[in-house]
């Protein structure tokens, strides 16, 4: 019998089989963008951390790097050394790239805090950080977090209040008026007119006040033809996060016509942060349901020419901020601390697929 007759078929079946096992990463299967936050030591000294990101998503959102902290140390040093490891790996892989942050309360310098000067002074900070940092990126980069959590959970702007521990407050507010906001937004769009700018903040699926906040600031801005072309729902929930608060935030942020990124998604399965909670099949279920219920309402509810992608913040369990920053047991992760695709891998490919 002639062995190459029927061997070459089935070399080509076992091909055919090892390409489409190959293949189910979440890139392949998604119909927008899918991205992590990533930190560029991890990418250059983890090497399974570095074959997920590479494989699976297809955008990447900065994590810390290119925050004001980082990226702008002292009054006249701008340190872009991470950021352009992070950018170069993402180009050379056709990755879009999500920048984080711009203006925000947090990751706020020594010099920065303790900067002297009047309103003219602290807007000319203002401009001149976001405009150094845009023109470092021109042409690199897809989009940016313009301005980060400008509110409280009640809907209040995010203020200096008597009550208010420091961290909670922001010095722009502070210096430059509510409308720090509008002009952060105008700022970035004369830097780089290509950019698509959004405004990033979370707990809107927990809080309907902060919603209707972000909403009605959106509204306005787009009455005065302010350059907004994004908001980033965050998504930090967690197993019990009620299903109608989900669907509430997307289907508002959809109403206002601008792109819908879900910036941050992670998922806690030990919410009450128990330490005597095992990583049981009942919360691996809940928690896949929560994940593909999170792909599934986006679909359905967010127009496709608005879908701006979902992102989920970090990239396995062991470098969730949650775990590593916070010191919390939890698994909020698609992959596990060995970068191994997890259960609820399979429920948010399966959602997306669909
Ligand atoms: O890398 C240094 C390390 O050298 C140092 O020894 C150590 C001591 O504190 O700090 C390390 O840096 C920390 C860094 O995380 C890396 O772990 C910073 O202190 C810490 O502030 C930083 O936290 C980040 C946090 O934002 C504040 O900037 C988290 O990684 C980051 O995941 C988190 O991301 C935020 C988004 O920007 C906005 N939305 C919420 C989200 C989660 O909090």
């Amino acid at each position: 019998m002639n062995q190459s007759k029927w061997l070459s078929p089935l070399f080509l079946l076992l091909f055919i089989g090892a390409v489409s096992a190959q293949q189910k990463t979440l890139q392949s299967v998604a119909p927008f963008k899918i991205g992590c936050a990533i930190n560029p030591n991890l990418l250059v000294k983890n090497k399974d951390y570095k074959a997920v990101v590479t494989n699976e998503f297809n955008s990447i959102t900065s994590e810390n790097v290119l925050k004001f902290g980082t990226v702008h140390p002292k009054k006249d040093v701008y340190d872009f050394t991470k950021g352009d490891i992070l950018v170069d790996y993402a180009l050379a892989n056709h990755k879009r790239i999500h920048g984080h942050c711009l203006a925000w309360h947090q990751s706020v310098p020594k010099w920065l805090s303790e900067f002297e000067g009047d309103s003219a002074a602290w807007e000319n900070l203002l401009k001149t950080h976001i405009q150094t940092v845009l023109t470092h990126y021109k042409g690199k980069m897809t989009s940016w977090d313009v301005v980060n959590e400008a509110f409280f959970d009640n809907g209040a702007y995010r203020q200096d209040s008597v009550n208010a521990p420091h961290r909670y407050i922001t010095l722009w507010r502070n210096h430059l008026g509510r409308d720090y906001i509008a002009r952060a937004f105008i700022y970035a769009h004369e830097a780089d007119p290509d950019l698509l700018l959004f405004y990033n903040d979370y707990n809107q699926e927990s809080n309907p006040a902060k919603l209707k906040a972000i909403i009605a600031m959106v509204t306005d801005f787009k009455k005065r033809g302010i350059p907004i072309h994004g908001l980033g729902l965050q998504m930090h929930i967690n197993i019990n996060t009620k299903d109608e608060g989900i669907a509430e935030a997307i289907k508002q942020s959809a109403a206002t016509g601008l792109l819908v990124h879900i910036a941050e998604l992670d998922i806690k399965a030990n919410p009450k942060k128990d330490t005597s909670t095992v990583y049981s099949d009942s919360l691996k279920m809940l928690q896949g349901r929560k994940f593909a219920f999170v792909v599934e309402q986006y679909k359905k509810l967010v127009p496709k020419q608005q879908q701006y992608g979902i992102t989920t913040w970090n990239v396995g369990d062991a470098d969730s901020w949650i775990v590593e920053l916070r010191k919390i047991k939890d698994w909020p992760l698609l992959f596990d601390d060995k970068y191994q695709q997890k259960s609820c891998y399979n429920s948010f490919y399966e959602a997306l697929k669909k």
